[in-house]
């Protein structure tokens, strides 16, 4: 895995007036900040465990949700269409049997995610009713972010569970992509075919900079949240957050829903 100072190395190369090039460079130092949060610096080192990997994986089920429901309902519109790659792109099914591995197959009644996560959501689903042309920006920042890094978190991923095979790691993995350098390549050409007047363009710069925001704040959550459950150990004899449907969430695990309570984030369960 590269470090935080080779991940970006045309950071003080010129930037053109190619859309993929603005949102490379409008997005570096977010891209920094978010390679450097805790919960992904752990995840470098091959610190993460099984707990950590499942409400990962539910906060990415629930962001996938959102973003490839808005991208299918906007599918034909100028800005989207382009960049619409349903069946080498996206993420939901893959997420979908690896929850169920890791889960259960009553997966859905225990999806668990923190505020951070509806923030992200809602701002996917409004973007996709008012301003569809700033998908583009939410597109960008998860799959190319995870066609960049897919192999090699997907390896730390196996080797931090001790996982045996690829069974559970399917969002890793993206069959429709034999290249995903070359693949990322006719991505950028297909953004910077969209057209978009100087007013959406910088919009959807602005964009994708909140997008990696929201990622940061997830992760933050998500770190938060595990926390205060290690530091609780499980054993905390507090029942479930008010309002919860008691018996599937606290099968996952009680202390996640006393980290919840404690740090005021939102829950949803399916
Ligand atoms: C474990 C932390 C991470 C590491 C080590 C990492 C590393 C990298 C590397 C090495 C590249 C290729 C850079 C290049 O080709 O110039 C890359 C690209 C990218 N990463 Fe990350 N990344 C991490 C986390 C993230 C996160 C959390 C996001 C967003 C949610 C993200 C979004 C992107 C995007 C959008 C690209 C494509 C950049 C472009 O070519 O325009 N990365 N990342």
């Amino acid at each position: 895995m590269e470090t935080m100072k080779s991940a970006r190395k045309n950071h003080f190369e010129a930037v053109g007036s190619d859309l993929s090039e603005q949102i490379k460079a409008a997005t570096n130092h977010n891209h920094i900040r978010a390679e450097n949060t805790e919960l992904m610096l752990n995840y470098q080192k091959g610190q993460i465990n099984l707990q950590q990997y499942k409400v990962l994986l539910c906060s990415l089920y629930e962001i996938y949700r959102a973003l490839e429901e808005e991208m299918d309902r906007n599918a034909s519109h100028p800005a989207v269409a382009p960049i619409y790659f349903p069946q080498e792109l996206a993420r939901l099914e893959a997420l979908e049997r690896d929850l169920e591995h890791f889960l259960g197959s009553d997966w859905r009644k225990k999806v668990i995610v923190p505020a951070a996560t509806l923030r992200y959501q809602q701002r996917l689903r409004q973007v996709g009713r008012e301003n569809p042309e700033l998908l583009v920006a939410h597109a960008y920042t998860r799959y190319l972010g995870d066609l960049s890094g897919g192999v090699v978190l997907g390896k730390i991923t196996q080797k931090s569970l001790g996982l045996s095979g690829t069974e559970g790691l399917s969002f890793f993995s993206f069959p429709g992509v034999s290249s995903p350098n070359r693949f990322k390549q006719l991505y950028r050409s297909r953004m910077n075919g969209i057209e978009l007047t100087e007013k959406q363009r910088a919009e959807v710069l602005e964009e994708a900079v909140l997008s990696f925001e929201l990622n940061i704040q997830v992760f933050d959550d998500l770190q938060k949240m595990l926390n205060v459950t290690t530091e609780s150990g499980g054993r905390s004899k507090r029942p479930a957050a008010a309002g919860l449907p008691a018996s599937p969430i606290v099968q996952l695990a009680v202390g996640l829903c006393v980290a919840l309570s404690a740090i005021g984030a939102g829950i949803y369960a399916m």
